[in-house]
């Protein structure tokens, strides 16, 4: 078996996760015998540094070419005053356009032995295993027009849904829900948007679809709410773009927090691009502290999901799962480094 996999190492924490997966791709591909050809591109502000675009043509190119793309993270202070062709999130959307990658699996999960020792009761969180299915090429991170004022006195961005958008992004949602608890909850803000309310009217159409999965609608506020109240409730949340932005990350909190959040961001075709929820942690990043934790369980969607080899997937989940009964970064209390987290995982492996 031979795949070949893009790597987007990009900003502050990033390449330093990215090494760990690195290492741990040799060696399921010595385990498993897999070859992988791995090759290395710049995006976001490690691009916009070298005087390229945030994503370099090359780069887009490579990823379109790949079986798989695994991104460490984008986002550097120093483009923080830049419009938005001069930042390096920009290069993140832009590529998620290039891909079509429209849906983003984010499943939170508290795994049996980690419920102590976070901000949570650890009763509120046991057995909490949902997924936020967050719809990703829509909504107000897309929608035209938008713009700032000739006076700089005001701003807008226009939030948009078709409705094939938003078939798609339900049918993901159903069909994931079928292979769990079969419970798909619709997040929305009915009560004040007209995107949100053409959004229940089609998820509930798309329900007729699938009888054997029951559909709950809630608006966004209450959700936010409800993960931290009652997070064990919930199965299958389907998100728009940024409601499924901030939720994840709250979600991530949970169950965790953002050192140990994965993501698939998946289109109909071509490869996904699988990429952590967290960001380039700028307040850490030249630390050698990140956690590389949820760019490993990452490697393992991209395993999965991405290259259908799902005992290589079960292999390193569950070696980070065992890596973390001894082995914690500060983010989880302990005292490891990105290095050390790394050696545990690879000496599970091996
Ligand atoms: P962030 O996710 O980078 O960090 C939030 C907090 O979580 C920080 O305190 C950070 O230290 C901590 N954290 C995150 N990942 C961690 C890890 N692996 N190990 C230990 N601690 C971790 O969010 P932010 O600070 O709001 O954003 C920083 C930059 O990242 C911004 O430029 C933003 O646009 C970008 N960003 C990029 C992505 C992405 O590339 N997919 C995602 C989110 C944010
Ligand atoms: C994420 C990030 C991105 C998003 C940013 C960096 C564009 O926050 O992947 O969660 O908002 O989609
Ligand atoms: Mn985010």
């Amino acid at each position: 078996m031979q795949s070949s996999i893009v790597l987007l190492p990009g900003d502050g924490i990033g390449p330093e996760v990215v090494a760990a997966a690195e290492r741990v791709l040799r060696l399921v591909a010595d385990r498993f015998g897999h070859r992988f050809e791995i090759s290395s591109h710049p995006i976001g502000g490690a691009a916009l540094k070298s005087g390229l675009p945030p994503l370099p043509e090359a780069t887009r190119a490579a990823c379109q070419e790949a079986d798989a793309v695994l991104l460490g993270a984008v986002g550097d202070p120093a483009f923080d005053r830049g419009s938005s062709e001069g930042r390096p999130e920009t290069g993140l959307l832009q590529l998620r356009q290039a891909l079509g990658v429209f849906a983003n699996l984010r499943p939170a999960k508290v795994w049996p032995g980690m419920e102590d020792g976070g901000p949570f009761k650890p009763e509120l969180i046991t057995g909490v295993d949902l997924l936020i299915v967050r719809e990703l090429l829509g909504g107000i991170y897309f929608g035209e027009p938008r713009g700032i004022a000739k006076d700089r006195q005001s701003a807008f961005n226009t939030m948009r849904y078709s409705r094939p958008e938003v078939e798609r992004i339900a049918e993901v949602a159903f069909k994931a829900a079928q292979g769990r608890r079969k419970l798909v909850t619709s997040v929305d803000k009915a009560n004040v948007l007209e995107t949100s309310r053409m959004w229940r009217r089609v998820v509930t159409e798309v329900a007729a679809d699938y009888d054997d999965v029951e559909l709950e609608h809630i608006l966004v506020d209450n959700a936010a709410m409800q993960i931290v109240q009652m997070p064990e409730r919930f199965d299958v949340m389907v998100c728009d773009n940024m409601f499924g932005d901030i939720l994840s990350d709250e979600a991530a909190a949970v169950t965790g927090g953002l050192g140990l959040a994965a993501s698939a961001s998946l289109g109909d075709k071509g490869p996904g691009i699988f990429e952590p929820v967290h960001g380039s942690a700028p307040d850490i990043a030249g630390q050698g502290i990140a956690n590389p934790a949820a760019m490993l369980r990452t490697v393992a969607l991209m395993l999965g999901h991405g290259l259908g080899e799902h005992e290589q997937a079960r292999a390193v989940e569950q070696a980070v799962d065992w890596a973390l009964e001894t082995t914690h970064t500060p983010d989880l209390g302990g005292v490891a480094t990105t290095q050390q987290f790394g050696d545990a995982v690879l000496a599970a492996l091996s």
